[in-house]
């Protein structure tokens, strides 16, 4: 079965084409970064036109890339929701219009079921597993029973952690998306320079802003020009690191899942991908997205059509949401 994924939840406008849910025809995505930049953050309302500009541009070069006819795809995908209303519209209007024109269905998607299905791109990795599901707005532990069976198991009380990492790279003055500039500064730091603590809070919640107010009482210490970013970053993220990968793993080891993964754009993250190797060292089997795949594209979209669709009697009739 031939998908086409579109994804315009947030500032990516993608269009990928994959086959069964694991083999990617074309992968396109359009970043709106460097649209966003000036303002330190995504603008809802200039995302949205963006993603008009981009839409039919990115699925002409996903046609272009597959070497694929329109006429031979067999439904049409798009991310309903989480996201920002305004952008989500303009991709799933053009997934219906196209299942219309075509008379192939159209399948709505849930944003975060397809940050986890990235973990079936270009693999053979399936479920049950616990996924680490870290993204811009998102903070959770899923427990991924099967395809279609997805509970979250546990989730953050504030902050999701990208959002923390975004909020850290502008205190060091590090631009928007400061989340890879962070981690590749931590990479060159010393992670025991400064002991930031860790959250007490219950096996199935998590808490970062304790950790945020932390950074920036050590940030304030310093002249704007001599803080030590690499340090900083190399302790924020250890301790980031630590605390995802222990209760990841203590929750997995109470459901006796054997299997873990990562998802989401945080996913992406060097130490977190170390840290998750290490449980290999315990007896764990452990699987992440490829880099391209960890952050907003369409080829999860299109594989979670695949596998995860939202159920619905007409799905012509989904509409967009903002919140899970
Ligand atoms: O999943 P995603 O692309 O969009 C949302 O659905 O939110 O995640 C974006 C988030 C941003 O906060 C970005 O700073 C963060 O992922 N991010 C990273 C890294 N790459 C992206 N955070 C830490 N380390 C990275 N290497
Ligand atoms: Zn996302």
């Amino acid at each position: 079965m031939i998908i086409l994924g579109l994804e315009s939840s947030c500032d990516e406008t993608a269009c990928a084409i994959v086959k069964d849910g694991r083999e990617v025809l074309a992968n396109v995505v359009s970043s709106q970064i460097k649209i966003h930049e000036k303002f330190g953050g995504v603008v809802p309302e200039v995302a949205a036109r963006e993603h008009l500009n981009s839409i039919n541009l990115v699925i002409k070069e996903a046609y272009s890339q597959a070497q694929i006819d329109p006429c031979k795809i067999d439904a049409f995908s798009s991310t309903a929701g989480p996201g920002l209303v305004g952008c989500l519209l303009v991709g799933l209007n053009a997934a219906k219009t196209l299942s219309l024109i075509y008379d192939k269905p159209y399948l709505g998607v849930n944003h975060l079921s397809a940050h986890v299905c990235a973990n079936f791109i270009e693999s053979d990795f399936e479920p049950p597993f616990v996924c680490l599901l870290v993204s811009g707005g998102h903070t959770q532990v899923i427990c991924v029973k099967d395809y279609e069976n997805q509970q979250i198991i546990a989730q953050t009380m504030d902050d999701a952690v990208g959002e923390v990492y975004d909020k850290v790279a502008r205190l060091c003055s590090i631009p928007y998306p400061g989340g890879v500039l962070l981690d590749k500064l931590a990479q060159e730091g010393n992670n025991k320079a400064f002991n930031f603590p860790k959250a007490k809070v219950g096996e199935d919640e998590f808490s970062f802003s304790g950790l945020k107010t932390a950074v920036l009482r050590e940030v304030k210490k310093f002249d704007k020009d001599n803080i030590p970013k690499k340090d900083i970053a190399a302790s924020f993220q250890y301790v980031i690191a630590d605390t995802l990968i222990e209760k990841t793993k203590n929750l997995a080891r109470k459901l006796s899942v054997k299997k873990i993964a990562l998802a989401g754009g945080v996913a992406a993250n060097s130490e977190l991908r170390k840290r998750l190797n290490e449980l290999k060292n315990e007896g764990y089997i452990t699987h992440y997205p490829e880099l391209k795949y960890c952050t907003d594209n369409a080829a999860m979209v299109a594989s979670c059509a695949y596998f995860n669709p939202i159920k619905t009697k007409d799905s012509l009739l989904i509409e967009v949401f903002s919140r899970e």
